[in-house]
């Protein structure tokens, strides 16, 4: 590969993801220069080091998620007009995800527009971490790798779980129950999930494992995203009240909108870890996630470029 890769940082991307993802690959990490105008409108200026190069260009969906998806389009843009020899794309965190099908007749399939934009503009290959739903992916006109954080929340987790003999990783509902797995094989404890079921007795809707009972166990709960928290929240308070010893939450991407943390703190939950894919709050626990995808970028890189790690 004639330049070697630079990873080219655009808009507030954690500096452990960022400096995780370049030491991964061996590369440079450079910045892009971004501002807004008066009216507006964004400007992004890349350095001269991109000319001739794999360009990896890093941006994370949150905060102000329209802002920092324009911000990656321009910038792939603009290294497609340095010269850059290959421009993959890695989004810490792919906002719009959720929006991945039309639940509403008229309205857009985001995630598909989002990958067509980048693509459209220059970017061959595609990365991203814990994205919303992985099938989405295929609607990359390229290579595109979604990055599992389990391994790096394992390691975290388990000396906190140290000692416990009953653990279980639950996700808060079905659709992520491939998160729960992939996280309890590494902690070598059983998985569920939530479902919603009618009380007996009050006649009440009420979230129970599917096939675990929780009571005197430790609870991991497992999910993509943390926005307003009252998703952890519920769920918490539904564990602890089937008899669930602790609760601890894990969630990758922690947007932690309005009142997020202090509702899953007041719904008991005593540890919050999440990946370092946006900026965290002081006092929650980051795992860091930046090595992990500097290895999909290799599998990708291998598609598009026939890339060798310098590093
Ligand atoms: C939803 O489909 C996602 O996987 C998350 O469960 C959701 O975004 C969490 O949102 P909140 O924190 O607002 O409950």
């Amino acid at each position: 590969m004639a330049g070697g890769a630079v990873v080219v940082r655009v808009g507030p991307v954690p500096e452990s993801f960022a400096s995780g993802l370049a030491e991964g690959l061996g590369a440079r990490l450079v910045e892009g220069f971004v501002k807004v105008f008066p009216d507006g409108e964004v400007y992004v200026r890349l350095p001269g080091e991109v000319e001739g190069s794999t360009a990896v260009i890093v941006f994370t969906g949150y905060p102000e998620p329209t802002q920092r998806l324009w911000e990656a389009v321009l910038a792939v843009e603009a290294a497609r007009g340095l010269g850059a020899e290959h421009v993959v794309v890695v989004a810490a965190y792919t906002p719009y995800a959720r929006q991945d099908r039309r639940f509403l007749r008229g309205e857009p399939v985001s995630v598909r527009a989002l990958f067509y934009s980048l693509a459209a503009s220059g970017a061959e290959a595609f990365v991203t971490v814990d994205i919303h739903k992985t099938v989405s992916l295929q609607w990359f006109p390229g290579p595109a790798v979604n990055v599992d954080p389990a391994p790096a929340f394992a390691e975290k987790l388990r000396p906190l779980l140290e000692g416990r003999e009953k653990v279980y990783v639950i996700a808060p509902d079905q659709g992520a129950v491939g998160r729960a797995k992939s996280l309890a094989e590494r902690l070598g404890a059983p998985f569920d999930y939530l479902e919603k079921v009618r009380d007996r007795v009050t006649g009440e809707i009420v979230l129970r494992p599917k096939l675990v009972d929780v009571s005197g166990a430790a609870v991991v709960l497992i999910d993509d995203i943390v926005s307003t928290g009252g998703t952890m929240a519920k769920a918490a308070r539904m564990l602890y009240e089937q008899g669930a010893e602790v609760v601890i939450a894990a969630a990758t991407h922690g947007l932690f909108a309005g009142e997020a943390l202090e509702k899953m703190r007041k719904a008991g939950i005593v540890h919050i870890l999440v990946a370092d894919t946006v900026k965290a709050p002081e006092d929650v626990d980051v795992a860091s996630v930046g090595r992990l995808a500097a290895d999909a970028v290799k599998s990708v890189l291998e598609a598009v470029a026939g890339y060798e790690s310098e590093g």
